[in-house]
């Protein structure tokens, strides 16, 4: 494919749709929420933003400055940019852990589905947080209907992005986000209005900043690469979709912006919630779904507000799953000369095969464990604990020190059209600041602080 022919997202909403349509997703609303929960609220949070500023957003500029001067895939971008030089693994790296990201989100991802048969059935009214919870646990440990969604989950991503780039992905992005934001207001409000709702708000936005430990710390930077689908090659391939015309630093304020206040909002709606009804905020992956079919269950019109909501959840995590098996398809295609009906086939298989490992570590397979964990939280924290921050940090270097700065102002300002009075900053924070924290709380955490002294 020639530079000319590559297919572009048609509009510019299209592009920031698409982009949002990655970064928004289960992340926002079914794992912020509990990795919030899990490590001493407010001051997550604190530091979840810092991560999202200083990290995310040059993170996600420099993917999409890769993209769309590269032309290519996650791989073949690095390859374009500096031939002859290893760089390329950081976009293989990025192929991988698609892979493994898949490997627990899909899983995920059937839950909303059987949720959505739940809510059209009516099944949350007039049950109490624990039968709601057991309803969930038997769900979830069990062996074959979560692996049937699964597989429903994955059969709906693949015909999609076989569908191809722009009809697939930009039309079932562009008006459901709108919707999304809607009902997580609404939720929201119902929650803040429950009895003793306030404790959660308190929980949220009062730090306590005595319960920062260096796992808080790694959970929420590991939380903001994988809300914002960062580190990956996820921004590299679908830079590449984007028309030359398109500004990227602006697209990259949009989704940043729109990805974090749902995110907040999701926990508006959830914590105090969570107060209101003695449910413990640690709970862990099964708090949004124990929560809010209690909420529902309050609420006027609740029915439909249940079936809307989780409709809606399934969509943004499709427009999630689309965007990473898309990183995986883009790579085959244009490194090996797959065909796209082939190499989606073979990935859906290898998905499946991760998903199935995943969905069994939650039931029967409980005590298989490597590294102290099941698959599902395996290939959840080694994702965004340690392959995201790592390619992230790959990703500044090679914006901070590598790339041609000529080249990449260019890139930003359009033929002199867009502001680029930030560059100097967005250097520094690509060439110090990222590789700085990145490692520091990667080897804070390891205990390898301690070791070298520091
Ligand atoms: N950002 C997505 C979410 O929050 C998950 C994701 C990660 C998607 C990495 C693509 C790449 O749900």
């Amino acid at each position: 494919m020639t530079i000319n022919d590559r297919i572009n997202f048609g509009s510019k909403l299209g592009v920031v749709a698409a982009a949002a349509g990655s970064a928004v997703g289960l992340g926002n609303i079914w794992r912020f929420p509990y990795e919030l929960g899990q490590n001493g609220g407010g001051a997550f949070l604190i530091i979840y933003l810092l991560c999202v500023i200083l990290l995310g957003m040059p993170i996600m500029l420099s993917e999409f400055i890769i993209g769309r001067t590269g032309q290519a895939n996650a791989a073949g971008s690095f390859k374009k940019l500096a031939p002859g030089q290893k760089w390329w693994i950081v976009g293989l790296m990025g192929v991988f852990t698609s892979f493994l990201i898949m490997g627990f989100y899909v899983v995920v991802s059937g839950w909303t589905l059987e949720y959505i048969v739940q809510a059209v059935s009516n099944q949350f009214i007039n049950k109490d947080t624990a039968t709601l919870s057991r309803v969930f646990a038997d769900f979830s440990t069990g062996t074959l209907r979560p692996i049937i969604w699964i597989t429903v989950f994955m059969i709906i991503t693949a015909t999609i992005v076989l569908a191809g780039v722009q009809k697939g992905i930009e039309r079932s992005s562009k008006f459901l986000m709108p919707l999304l934001l809607i009902i997580i207001i609404a939720l929201g409000i119902r929650a803040v209005t429950l009895p003793g709702g306030i404790d959660g708000l308190r929980f949220l936005f009062k730090p306590d900043f005595g319960k920062i430990t260096s796992e808080v710390v790694l959970s929420a930077m590991g939380q903001a690469f994988f809300s914002l689908s960062l580190g990956m090659g996820c921004m590299i391939t679908y830079g590449s979709y984007i028309s030359k015309k398109t500004n990227l630093s602006k697209t990259v304020v949009q989704v940043t912006m729109l990805d974090t206040v749902i995110a907040i909002l999701a926990a508006i709606a959830i914590f105090p919630a969570v107060f209101s009804l003695g449910i413990n905020p640690a709970q862990g992956p099964e708090l949004v779904f124990i929560t809010l079919p209690n909420v529902f269950a309050h609420m006027p019109g609740g029915y439909v507000w249940a079936i809307l909501f989780f409709v809606l959840l399934c969509v943004a995590a499709l427009t999630s799953t689309i965007s990473l098996l898309e990183v995986i398809v883009a790579y085959f295609v244009e490194e090996y000369k797959f065909h796209r009906i082939t190499i989606i086939l073979l990935a859906t298989a290898g998905i499946l095969f991760l998903g199935v490992l995943s969905s069994l570590s939650l039931g029967v397979w409980k005590d298989v464990q490597i590294f102290g964990m099941g698959f599902f939280s395996l290939f959840d924290s080694l994702t965004s604990k340690i392959l995201m921050p790592v390619g992230g940090l790959l990703i500044a270097v090679f914006t901070g020190w590598k790339l041609n700065k000529d080249s990449m102002l260019e890139e930003l300002s359009g033929g002199g059209q867009f502001k680029t009075n930030f560059f100097k900053f967005y250097i520094f924070l690509l060439r110090f600041v990222a590789p700085v924290a990145i490692s520091l709380i990667i080897l804070n955490q390891l205990g390898l602080s301690q070791w070298l002294g520091f």
